[in-house]
């Protein structure tokens, strides 16, 4: 079903969005000027050159060079279509629409679920810090300040309970007339052979927050050596464990300041270095580290930290970062306690100074690699050629062909082995993933401009951002007929659009394109803010004019080529066209109407 969204509609949304807001969901913004600048989320990049600016509502990458407005942002990021993101903008700042629309009405719906699921936890969040002060939670309480979280900590992370009753929730949310379908969605009430019960029963309630602070789920933890530890809330709409780091909403200004941050792998590793006064710590979710949490921490910090557990499970974990590190160009330095420690009985045990001190020790990539390679297989022949070709797999990975040949260095020196050797294992493996590579498709090239634009295209490119900044030029150009004289169509064709365009804003020029790639090539003239003096138009618009025609002579000199060929093979018919072209090209060059005048001389 096709779904229409008026202009009106369109137009309205646009202008009640804030750019910034909504582009700060995905990527951290700095101000800097008028403008806010960020890590690009539609290419991988070391520094920002994603700029958002709010006065026009574009955005513009410098570096892929993908741009567009607010609606044209979520499309790309979410992977949606047009409506879906227009209806997402219009839930988020209460523009209504058209209320006979299907796909809006299930955005409506989708949002205001979403609304209610964090209004359902922050009841639950309430109850659970509650209960923790009740008599039933004596033994909870216990429990905490036997792991050194006394009660200021305890509220600073909002530590809760949850009593062994089956309903205790249950019977809140009732009385709070909850829908109790979408209180199931949250996960924290179960529905079993359509009974309702609490999922979180006599457990230590952690609350996981998003960016906003806002609730987004639990973990609970048993007070004893019962399996499972840790129940968590499920994934839904609200929680996805791949892009939640536990602490990020305490952690992100800190960190921001230090331009460094610490992963652990638990709740308590990040409590833990809080409580010793290390506020730049988040923790996964018993989950790997994704792509996502990477590209989130990179927007605030230049170096991290990965602190996992020293046991099989805790490298392979850490291993398998490494390559998202490498990918996303995240200086990754990695921290092995102790063998048996986690951050928590590590400070516990040894103090915050040792931990610095372990940290001022953290080994670069390759070195965890190669360490964590060794302790797992040991030093017997098999265990070395094991270790050996793991590394090889690695070094084949790095590009820097100088890094690559000292790390062979430090393999054979390591592993008292000849470099020959380990040379020959990385060569053997980048030979056989240069036969199997294939070329990666880039998502964006659609919206990316074409990097090699003639001079004519570019002088035709100013030109619109001319036409954009300085509408009073219209007339000359008009009058000049310059869009005809045009050679990029994409252009050509948005020029015409300029000039029929009847309000003066340029934004709202911006926001009636609905062709991706105009909308694109106009964010992207727009984000250099020029001005358009009237002496500098006529320049540009002469500049054009002169190109133009130098342009046409050189055309010429090939159709004087072609006149003395058809002349000498004396083609006739040939020849009478050529030279009816000719004249069209000299009148154009003297800028006579070519149409009445062409008829004439033949
Ligand atoms: P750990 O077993 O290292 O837990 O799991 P921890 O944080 O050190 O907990 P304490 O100190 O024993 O209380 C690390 C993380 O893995 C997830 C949790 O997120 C936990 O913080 N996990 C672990 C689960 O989700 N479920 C489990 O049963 C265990
Ligand atoms: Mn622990």
């Amino acid at each position: 079903m096709a779904v229409f969204i008026s202009k009106n509609e369109i137009n309205k949304i646009k202008y009640s969005s804030d750019i910034v807001d909504v582009i700060s969901d995905y990527v951290i913004l700095k101000k800097s000027g008028n403008n806010y600048f960020g890590l690009c989320p539609f290419h991988t990049e070391k520094t920002p050159s994603f700029a958002v600016d709010p006065s026009k509502q574009i955005f513009h990458c410098y570096g892929c060079k993908t741009s567009g407005d607010v609606i044209s942002f979520l499309m790309q990021i979410e992977s949606i279509s047009f409506v879906d993101a227009a209806n997402k903008l219009s839930m988020r700042y209460g523009i209504i629409i058209s209320s006979d629309n299907k796909t809006h009405n299930k955005a409506k719906e989708e949002y205001s679920k979403k609304e209610k699921m964090l209004e359902i936890n922050k009841t639950a969040l309430s109850f659970y810090i509650e209960n923790l002060k009740e008599e039933r939670a004596v033994d909870a309480r216990k429990y905490l300040l036997n792991r050194n979280i006394n009660r200021e900590v305890s509220d600073e992370f909002s530590i809760g309970y949850a009593d062994s009753q089956w309903n205790s929730l249950l019977n809140l949310f009732k009385k709070k007339r909850i829908d109790l379908g979408l209180a199931e969605k949250t996960g924290l009430i179960i529905n079993k052979n359509g009974r309702f019960y609490d999922r979180f029963r006599n457990r230590i309630m952690f609350p996981v927050f998003n960016i906003r602070k806002e609730v987004i789920g639990f973990g609970g933890r048993v007070l004893d050596d019962s399996k499972p530890k840790y129940l968590n809330s499920p994934e839904s709409i609200l929680f996805d464990k791949k892009k939640t780091l536990y602490g990020i909403e305490k952690a992100k200004e800190c960190s921001r300041k230090a331009g460094e941050i610490f992963i652990v792998e638990g709740y308590t590793d990040v409590i833990s270095l809080f409580k010793h006064g290390i506020l730049n710590s988040v923790a996964t979710l018993g989950t790997a580290l994704s792509k996502e949490h990477v590209r989130l921490l990179k927007g605030f910090v230049k170096k991290i930290f990965l602190v996992y557990d020293s046991d099989a499970a805790g490298l392979s974990a850490a291993k398998k970062s490494i390559a998202i590190f490498n990918n996303e160009f995240v200086l990754a330095k990695f921290i092995v306690l102790k063998e048996g420690y986690d951050p928590d009985n590590f400070l516990e045990k040894f103090g915050v100074d040792s931990f610095y001190k372990a940290s001022t020790k953290a080994l670069d990539s390759f070195s965890f690699m190669m360490e964590s390679q060794i302790k797992i297989n040991g030093d017997s022949v098999e265990g070395k050629v094991a270790t050996i070709s793991e590394l090889a797999a690695y070094l084949s990975l790095i590009s820097d062909n100088l890094a690559r040949s000292l790390y062979v260095k430090k393999i054979a020196e390591k592993m008292e082995i000849s470099e020959r050797v380990v040379l020959d294992k990385v060569n053997k493996k980048l030979n056989d993933d240069l036969k199997y590579n294939k070329p990666v498709k880039n998502d964006f090239s659609l919206l990316q401009e074409k990097a090699n634009l003639t001079g004519m295209e570019k002088l035709e490119k100013k030109i619109i951002g001319m036409m954009l900044q300085n509408k009073k030029i219209l007339p000359e150009i008009i009058y000049r007929k310059v869009i005809e004289k045009f050679q990029n169509k994409e252009l050509k064709d948005l020029g015409k659009k300029i000039i029929n365009f009847k309000s003066d804003d340029v934004n709202d020029f911006l926001l009636n394109i609905s062709d991706l790639k105009q909308k694109s090539i106009i964010a992207a003239i727009l984000i250099y803010d020029e001005n358009w003096s009237e002496k500098n138009c006529f320049k540009l618009i002469n500049q054009f004019e002169a190109s133009h025609n130098i342009k046409s002579i050189r055309n010429s000199n090939d159709l004087l080529k072609q006149i003395k060929t058809a002349e000498s093979k004396k083609d006739h018919k040939l020849l009478l066209k050529l030279l009816g072209d000719w004249q069209i090209q000299v009148n154009k060059t003297a800028g006579i109407n070519v149409e009445s005048a062409g008829d004439k001389f033949i």
